[in-house]
């Protein structure tokens, strides 16, 4: 039988400073009241949401020799995640991200370490058709695998596997991704609103998917409380929010809100069937902080989705 969803990505650990007093000031010092440490990194919390979801799921990346290398592999372990393709590199570290909270946004700052180093010759690819999806996101963070970007969805998509990616935010603000190359091999491209804008260079959605059209497959945006929006060659698509009153922080909701959609199109769900389940596990992880505090397994995602959003799943 195929395993299900191959994950390529960075992974790094968070250090969440909370009730930061006041802006951070070059030569002084401010204070944190809460501090949390947790697995981070987009891609980490992708697999380890899908796999809470059901959906089996492989992990292939790069750490650092160290404790924070061994604390991914270990929560991935407890998430069900399978790290048999994630490789431990003695010469480099671990990455991290420190994060300052403030209300609903927040500021990160981070250092790649291992993260950088993970190219195409890492990557199994002959064992590509094992699986049925494949995942990356953080195109902008893996300085080593950009330049290979377009053969890694080509060779996933000639073997078969549908494919998914979210760019995530360019720290450089460059915007270099092979968009016209790329996107044929992608069939669900998942950035959020302002980074579609960004790397479009346009004011309004409407007139970046005309920048993207001819090239894309499907596009779904995230747009926070305003729910999603996909475009696909000519059709558009609307799915509405889940707005609650027991929002704690959005770290990772889009992460979430990718491993909802893909759990979802994977059983065999239409569009706005996915994308509502999409906006239902983003929101979900609202609720809880971080971006894998709100998932343990489906009982408790059934259990917590009629209790807290009056949905029966
Ligand atoms: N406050 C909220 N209440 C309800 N749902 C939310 C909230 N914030 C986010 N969501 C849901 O989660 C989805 C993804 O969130 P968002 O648009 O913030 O993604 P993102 O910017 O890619 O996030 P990330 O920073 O994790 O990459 C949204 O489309 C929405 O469905
Ligand atoms: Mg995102």
């Amino acid at each position: 039988m195929k395993k299900g969803v191959l994950v390529i990505g960075e992974l790094n650990v968070d250090i969440l400073l909370n009730k930061v007093r006041g802006l951070p000031v070059i030569g002084q010092e401010i204070l944190a009241d809460e501090m949390t440490f947790t697995l981070g990194s987009s891609s980490a919390i992708f697999a380890a949401n899908l796999a809470s979801l059901g959906i089996d799921t492989s992990f292939c990346g790069m750490v650092g020799d160290d404790i924070f290398g061994k604390y991914i592999l270990a929560e991935l372990n407890k998430k069900k995640v399978d790290t048999e393709l994630i490789i431990t590199e003695s010469k480099y570290q671990t990455g991290v991200t420190i994060i300052l909270n403030y209300e609903q946004d927040r500021a990160n700052v981070t250092h790649c370490g291992a993260m950088d180093h993970l190219d195409l010759t890492n990557i199994p690819v002959d064992k590509f058709s094992q699986y049925s999806h494949l995942h990356l996101s953080s195109f902008f963070l893996q300085k080593g695998l950009q330049k290979d970007i377009v053969q890694l969805f080509k060779i996933a998509h000639e073997k078969g596997l549908s494919t998914s990616l979210d760019i995530q935010w360019d720290p450089a603000n460059e915007w270099a991704f092979p968009y016209k190359q790329c996107l044929p091999y992608v069939d669900f491209f998942l950035p959020n609103e302002a980074e579609l804008l960004a790397l479009t260079d346009t004011d309004q959605l409407s007139d970046a998917f005309d920048v993207l059209d001819g090239f894309s497959n499907t596009i779904v945006v995230k747009r926070g409380v305003n729910g999603a929006l996909a475009y696909s060659k000519g059709t558009y698509t609307e799915a509405d929010p889940y707005l609650h009153s027991q929002f704690v922080d959005a770290i990772g909701a889009g992460d979430s809100f990718n491993a909802g959609f893909i759990s979802s199109y994977l059983k065999g769900k239409s569009l706005p069937e996915s994308m509502l389940f999409g906006n239902l596990t983003g929101a979900m992880n609202t609720t809880a902080p971080g971006g894998t505090g709100a998932f343990s397994d489906l009982s408790s995602f059934v259990t917590k989705a009629r209790t807290i959003f009056n949905i029966e799943i």
